[in-house]
């Protein structure tokens, strides 16, 4: 791929497009050992070598992170007033990484962070109906006949019932623990299915998104590069 020298390190989070400039401008920039002047030079992203006032730059066109979402923490690129889910990422190379579908504050689990707007529509898009895969602790105990009702779809108050979705019930007790697979990623989903059943969600951690299991071993907070493989089962 051939991008612009001034693109290409700002992508790369060498600082804003005049902030590059300016250093090129200085000639603390070289392209395959040549200083470079020019900031629209093209540089060919697979082949040439440059270097930032001394540093290695390489191209990546896309990250991808697995983020263990904690609680307490909003599912946004940015906000005025709490912590976003990109504050927790220290090292990322792109600007325009954004969360992949959202999470509510009280949520944990996984969350996929990433810049490849074509992967987030194939998973997000209504049409798709990518599986996403819950742990859940509902107050009181859960029944078969809920997981029936999950089956048939539920009445959450929207148009349309939900599609159905499995309702795995783990343990039945004054706080049940189960596994919830829904194929659709409406506000606030898993609580309002649980509410049109009389019960509330004291705990809600997605586990699961389509091919993408969350790594046991990331706490709360805590994220990691996906894999080649798991972005090619993504892709
Ligand atoms: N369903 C919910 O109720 N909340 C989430 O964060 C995700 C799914």
């Amino acid at each position: 791929m051939k991008i612009r020298l001034d693109k290409y390190l700002a992508d790369m989070g060498f600082g804003t497009r005049s902030q590059v400039k300016q250093q090129i401008a200085r000639g603390s920039v070289t392209v395959n050992g040549s200083s470079a002047v020019r900031p629209e030079q093209k540089i060919e992203t697979d082949s040439d070598t440059v270097f930032y006032c001394g540093v290695k730059a390489a191209y990546e066109p896309y990250e991808y992170f697995m983020l263990n979402k904690p609680a307490g923490v909003v599912s946004a690129t940015e906000d005025k007033k709490e912590r976003t889910v990109l504050d927790l990422l220290q090292e990322r190379k792109r600007k325009d990484l954004f969360p992949v579908g959202r999470l509510d504050k009280d949520t944990e689990g996984l969350l996929l962070i990433t810049n490849d707007g074509n992967l987030a529509h194939r998973l997000l898009a209504p049409g798709k109906h990518v599986d996403k895969v819950y742990y859940a602790e509902i107050d009181g105990k859960v029944t078969r006949e809920d997981a029936e009702h999950f089956l048939a779809g539920v009445d959450i108050g929207d148009e349309k019932k939900t599609m159905p979705a499995v309702l795995e019930i783990l343990s039945s007790a004054d706080r049940s623990r189960v596994l919830v697979t829904i194929r659709e990623g409406r506000f606030h989903q898993v609580k309002r299915m649980f509410h049109a059943a009389g019960k509330e969600v004291l705990f809600l951690k997605r586990i699961q998104m389509g091919p993408l299991k969350l790594d046991e071993r990331l706490r709360p907070g805590e994220y990691r590069r996906l894999t080649k493989e798991e972005v090619e089962k993504l892709c």
